[in-house]
């Protein structure tokens, strides 16, 4: 079984034990013996098997089970043990006298198990890892606080029948009513107010703290050079972003945020060692807007992320980009401000570096970003399928950009191809695959090359038939019958290509960090929210983490939700370790951007040799925007722009 599987089932396994819990308090009132007495042997049934599921899923990880194994399992094995003493022997003995009404104890114990087993589902919903003393305190004063009023309820002449306590009892409960309540609202508002306690700003991951007392530099001086390599030029873009109507080739009109008004914006390319220069204008984005180049190890004050490495550019401002296009491959870049909105609704668009020696180019080579307009797909700015002429045995390559926020799945029919690249770096001796699907995380990008058959070939876009991509030998537009992709198997990166040296050693982090991804209350932002959450917190409450120059840094990314998190460091390219302990034995693969799914955990590292103030954060634009961002922030390095406002 998954661990995703495992979370499912255990959210149901918890689920029924509320129900059962509860329709046994119910009809134990009602006077339903024998109804009551099977529920209630369900729930003690239910509960066992709960603590099975919780066994086995903190087998997985700790992180999967920690609140459940120090809260939510205590708080209802005491409440249900309390029930079964309580109220158990009097049901089995209204067996045999249906209609007699359990003691007010017996009822409450019942009512109070139900509550503890919905407390622990809501602590692992709205609170999850890591278990604070506030969400205990705040669960246990709740479950307690149920128990005081279903025992008010239980003790009123109507609801305990003939079994109700003389008057002098009466009033020694309601005492004990209330100092509990108080004990309640105390434990519950001390709960509360850790909440609201200011989280550790930074996290070293095992590594000495910040140095203090030296020189800072600032993020301001961190800027690329003024001029290119030797041999290269200097490629120079202004780009205008605004709103306004783009109409696509097929004549669709958008209602869109874009650069110079074209979906996608200005193509940028380069060669190798060319000095990329690119200034930034902003006529009608009342938000702002800046360039952040996706997966591009820029210099830290070049990256456009505002709140850490400038300040938005607002109406009528100007921001000028340079910096060095010393690694080849294929990118992209958009703007970071409001960026869940800017980027879907078209601030986007594609940077190529090829090699500066021009004989080992391609003789087609298509750059394809996809995008999804209010539900209409485009690759590149195509809604319908376009053709390209290629003559048999020419060597094609396909540039694959997914720019939205969700994976993409590709296949490409009638040839067989290698993957290349990963994210703009170059896999080591990937071989020939065909029939595979290919699963694209959002931000990510992959590069195909194949060798140009005498029949044509078709890249289909998540298995859509009429759209895509055809290559054809002849021109022919009319293109073959397309095979149906769905059932091919995914090709995994984890087995593919040919091992080879990495620069540092994995296993001798300097600094280990463990990012747990899961959704849950938290302030985002400086109000509260449903967020998605790092470490259950939301930014930028969530602490930075800190690194030195040349540090080899691990992550461990830890998906405890049912959504899939494409995670995606600024400033660096990460080494993928491993996939749910799995080791990767293929070629080494360096991304920007991974797709944690569900359940699962990756392992990563990378060396800090990129000094900055970088975000880190999930490249589902809206994730992001809720809360599931943080930042990696190199000791010595500081930064002028705040990140309260406009984070994303
Ligand atoms: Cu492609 Cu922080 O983003
Ligand atoms: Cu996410």
């Amino acid at each position: 079984m998954t661990t995703v599987q495992l979370i499912l089932l255990d959210h149901v396994v918890a689920l029924l034990g509320v129900a059962s819990w509860i329709a046994s308090g119910v009809t134990a009132a009602l006077r339903r013996s024998r109804l009551a007495l099977g529920l209630f042997g369900g729930a003690v049934l239910v509960t066992l098997a709960r603590v099975a599921t919780v066994a086995a899923l903190s087998t997985r990880g700790w992180w999967f089970a920690q609140e459940k194994v120090l809260l939510g399992l205590p708080m209802l094995g005491v409440a249900g043990l309390a029930a079964v003493l309580l109220a158990g022997p009097r049901l089995l003995a209204a067996r045999r006298t249906p209609g007699e009404a359990l003691p007010a104890s017996g009822l409450v114990a019942l009512f109070t198990a139900g509550f503890a087993a919905l407390a622990g589902l809501a602590v692992t919903f709205l609170a999850g890892y890591p278990l604070t003393w506030s969400t205990a305190l705040v669960a246990v004063a709740a479950v307690y606080a149920g128990a005081l009023l279903a025992g008010r309820v239980a003790a009123t002449p109507a609801a305990a029948g003939a079994e109700a306590s003389p008057a002098p009892a009466l009033s020694r409960r309601r005492f004990l009513g209330v100092a509990g309540g108080v004990v309640a609202v105390g434990a519950g508002g001390t709960g509360v107010g850790l909440l609201f306690r200011a989280p550790a700003s930074v996290v070293t991951g095992g590594g000495p703290a910040a140095a203090g007392g030296g020189a800072t530099v600032s993020v301001t001086d961190l800027r690329g050079p003024g001029t290119p390599a030797a041999g290269g030029t200097t490629v120079r873009h202004t780009l205008t972003a605004g709103t306004g109507t783009v109409t696509l080739p097929s004549g669709r009109e958008i209602d869109a945020w874009a650069f110079d008004k074209r979906l996608p914006g200005p193509a940028i390319t380069a060669a190798e060692g060319d000095l990329i220069e690119v200034t930034l204008r902003n006529h009608g984005i009342d938000d702002g807007v800046t360039l952040h180049w996706h997966g591009y190890d820029v210099p830290c004050g070049e990256d456009g992320a505002p709140g850490a490495t400038q300040s938005a550019v607002t109406a009528r401002g100007e921001f000028v980009y340079r910096f060095r296009a010393d690694q080849v491959g294929t990118y992209w870049y958009h703007t970071h401000q409001t960026s869940h909105i800017g980027v879907r609704r078209g601030l986007y668009g594609t940077l190529v570096v090829r090699p500066r020696d021009a004989g080992r180019a391609e003789e087609l080579d298509l750059t394809l970003p996809v995008h999804t307009f209010d539900g209409t797909v485009v690759i590149g700015d195509q809604e319908a399928r376009t053709v390209h002429t290629a003559r048999p045995g020419a060597s094609v390559r396909l540039r694959l950009v997914n720019t939205d926020s969700v994976p993409h799945r590709f296949a490409l029919a009638g040839a067989a191809f290698r993957v290349a690249a990963v994210d703009g770096r170059d896999l080591n001796q990937p071989g020939e695959v065909r029939e595979v699907e290919l699963r694209l995380p959002a931000g990510g990008r992959y590069d195909l090359v194949l060798s140009m058959p005498d029949t044509p070939v078709a890249l289909l876009l998540d298995g859509d038939r009429d759209g895509g991509v055809l290559l054809t030998p002849t021109g022919d537009a009319a293109g073959p019958a397309l095979p149906d992709t769905a059932g091919w198997p995914e090709l995994d990166l984890l087995r593919y290509g040919e091992p080879a040296a990495v620069p540092f050693d994995v296993d001798r982090a300097d600094r280990h960090f463990t990012i747990v991804l899961d959704r849950g209350l938290a302030m985002v932002d400086g109000r509260p929210a449903f967020a998605q959450t790092v470490d259950g917190r939301g930014y930028p409450s969530v602490p930075d983490q800190l690194v030195a120059e040349g540090d080899v840094v691990r992550y461990t990314v830890v998906n405890r939700s049912l959504e899939t998190h494409p995670w995606h460091l600024h400033g660096h390219s990460v080494l993928i370790v491993s996939r749910d302990g799995t080791r990767f034995t293929g070629s080494p693969v360096w991304v920007d951007t991974f797709d944690v799914r569900p359940g699962e955990i990756w392992e990563v590292a990378f060396r800090a040799g990129n000094p900055g103030v970088w975000m880190n954060h999930c490249h589902n634009l809206p994730h992001q925007e809720q809360g599931m961002m943080l930042r990696l922030v190199y000791d010595g390095v500081s930064t002028p722009f705040s990140h309260a406002g406009h984070a994303g």
